[in-house]
């Protein structure tokens, strides 16, 4: 009897083999881009380039050359015709394009390392890859003392992201008219650059950490707005200080990094600073509701972050299941906006 071997069967082992091998590809579209390889490619890519010319323009051996771009060339970063090395459009994107670059990164610098223990942080429910930086339980409480590579890629990441919901963000949270806004878990203290730019009598709070929040009144201090921002040092996992009273709550990015259960104990307590006027946003990206496959890859993968580098209980929710958590609160969401920017959705909550 003869064997066949259907299409859909070899397509999966062949599939099966590429995530098999995915981290060596990783790296070598590390040292692809690192000894630039990428970028003289792209500079030839009308008539393309032979190895030899290569070779000339990289400073790498024969060998490290010829490795790089054998890898590259079955991962399809690469192609070779008429004798000469061309950029594939993979390629191209790798080299180019910002959303890549910031994803890449931050996956390389921050999480890679760290990723070889996301078993551990499953088996313990503990970030245990974190302490390929330092000993801290989170890395919130390490981020302002991250090596300055690590940080920058981390807030790239975080920023390139958000910064591209911003300009919609403003007009949804500023849509009632408020006078005073709690930036929560405000970072750097863009969002809140933002609002004073946008709005010149609005007030803002920003809680955070207290080694965050000195980052973010160096920035404040600089862009000129100190007289119009309070910085509030608060770890909302203790929460003995109540929340300032705000017309408007804005949480970006911040709930995300809690556990479902904390998630709900936040929103309570927030809750308690809350009248029926007050407003509460909450714009996170739900891996569930994204316009496009590829954004629901990265940002179920960046769950992973969370378990291995980040606090071990927390990720990138999905929108119902989210929906619940507030709802289990004690608070209503009254309308969803998605989708703002690349890929947030943003949900207006009012007390129940
Ligand atoms: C992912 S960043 C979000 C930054 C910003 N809101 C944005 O949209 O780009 C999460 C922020 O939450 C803060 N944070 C984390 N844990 C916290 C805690 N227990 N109490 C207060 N802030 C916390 C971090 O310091 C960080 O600034």
């Amino acid at each position: 009897m003869i064997k066949t071997t259907t299409k859909e069967t070899l397509d999966a082992k062949s599939e099966a083999q590429r995530l098999s091998f995915a981290p060596v590809v990783f790296q070598t579209i590390h040292c692809l881009i690192k000894f630039n390889v990428l970028e003289v490619l792209h500079a030839n890519r009308k008539q393309g380039i032979g190895k030899d010319g290569l070779l000339q323009e990289v400073n790498i051996s024969d060998y490290g050359l010829g490795v790089l771009l054998e890898m590259g060339l079955l991962a399809d970063i690469v192609k070779f015709e008429d004798d000469k090395y061309h950029l594939t459009k993979v390629g191209y994107f790798l080299l180019k394009d910002p959303m890549t670059k910031a994803n890449f990164d931050f996956v390389r610098d921050v999480c890679y390392q760290g990723l070889f223990y996301l078993d551990d942080s499953i088996e313990k429910g503990k970030p245990e890859g974190l302490k390929v930086f330092g000993e801290w339980p989170t890395i919130y409480e390490g981020l302002s003392q991250l090596p300055p590579k690590i940080q920058d890629s981390w807030f790239k990441f975080d920023h390139f992201y958000s910064d591209d919901s911003f300009r919609d963000a403003l007009k949804i949270v500023f849509e009632n008219g408020p006078k005073h806004i709690l930036d929560v878990g405000g970072n750097t203290g863009k969002f809140t650059r933002k609002c004073c730019e946008y709005d010149s009598n609005v007030q803002v709070s920003i809680l955070d950490l207290p080694g965050q929040l000195k980052m973010a009144a160096e920035n404040i201090e600089e862009w000129g707005y100190t007289k119009r921002v309070n910085f509030v040092p608060t770890n909302v996992l203790s929460p003995e200080l109540p929340f300032p009273n705000g017309d408007a709550i804005w949480m970006s990015q911040f709930l995300d990094c809690f556990s479902k259960e904390q998630v709900v104990s936040i929103l309570s307590h927030a809750k308690k600073s809350m009248t029926k006027a007050t407003d509460l946003y909450i714009m996170e990206t739900f891996w569930d509701n994204q316009e496009f496959d590829a954004a629901g890859f990265s940002v179920a993968a960046t769950s992973l972050y969370f378990t291995a580098m980040a606090n071990g209980n927390s990720k990138m929710y999905g929108l119902e299941e989210f929906e619940q958590l507030v709802e289990d609160a004690g608070l209503e969401v009254v309308k969803r906006h998605a989708i703002v920017g690349i890929s947030h959705t943003i949900l207006h909550c009012k007390l129940a």
